[in-house]
């Protein structure tokens, strides 16, 4: 696992949008996993700018999902669908054509999640998958003792979840009780895992992901099984980290060639 220590949201975002536009240079079609949420929103914002200076070609670029609220009507403002095509597509000036996502208005929840991995493998897997992380360690929205082998299926969210995200509903009432996610084991089939973490309320969820044990009491632990996970994070995420002077030291005599 590589962490590497920036001075802010914005420079991570910047690092992550590069090492995105270096995939699109190798590979123009590249399927692109993107998470919701506040976290991953600077790396959109650098991807839609290096597209409108002319700067970066998405003309190849495809979009999945990485977790949907389930049971909100088609169309609600804040389903991750809804969420993905107003922070993703659009700015990216992307079709719906382009998109991969689960469908959380499904009667036949089960079917729909089937169905969203038989999507996935059709379209040949995620080529790098972009995750946030929760206050309590969870990926997508696989809560603590998610299976590490799990696949894509209906995850009840924790209270801590559910407070967390009542900021982008009407009322806490309101945040729905149940969501689609991809497993712990569908996101490890992602060619390249990178999580972004920011502000101080993430630095114990860092430590326990980067340092601690490998454990499903902390989802994002799973990163350690994959052989190409990056972990960008703000000064404020790794203050807990024990080993961040050597993270430093590492990412600041990395050739520059070798990219994320
Ligand atoms: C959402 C997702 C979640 C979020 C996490 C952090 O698609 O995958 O795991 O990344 O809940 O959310 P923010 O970034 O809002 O703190």
């Amino acid at each position: 696992m590589e962490v590497v220590i920036v001075p802010d949201a914005a420079a991570g975002g910047e690092l992550i949008a590069e090492a995105i536009a270096a995939l699109l240079a190798r590979k123009p079609d590249a399927l692109l996993g993107v998470a919701t949420g506040s976290t991953p929103l600077p790396i959109y914002h650098a991807l839609a700018a290096r597209v409108k200076d002319g700067t970066l070609d998405v003309g190849g670029l495809r979009v999945c999902q990485l977790d949907e609220y389930a049971g909100l009507p088609a169309g609600h403002p804040e389903s991750y669908r809804s969420v993905i095509a107003r922070e993703v597509l659009e700015p990216l000036g992307l079709g719906l054509e382009r998109f991969l996502g689960p469908d959380g208005t499904s009667a036949d929840v089960p079917a729909a999640c089937a169905a969203y991995e038989a999507a996935l493998a059709g379209a040949g897997g995620v080529d790098l998958q972009i995750l946030g992380i929760g206050t309590d360690g969870h990926i997508g929205f696989n809560e603590p003792c998610s299976s590490l082998a799990s696949r894509t299926r209906i995850k009840t969210l924790t209270p801590q979840t559910r407070e967390d995200n009542a900021r982008f509903f009407a009322s806490p009432d309101e945040v729905p009780h149940h969501v689609i996610t991809q497993g712990i084991g569908t996101i490890l089939e992602a060619g390249h895992l990178v999580l972004l973490a920011t502000g101080a309320g993430k630095a114990d969820a860092v430590q326990a992901t980067v340092e601690g044990p490998l454990s499903a009491l902390v989802p994002a632990s799973a990163l350690q099984l994959h052989p190409h996970a990056t972990v960008v994070v703000d000064e404020a995420a790794a203050a807990r980290l024990r080993l961040a002077d050597y993270f430093r030291a590492t990412y600041a005599a990395k050739p520059a060639w070798q990219g994320l």
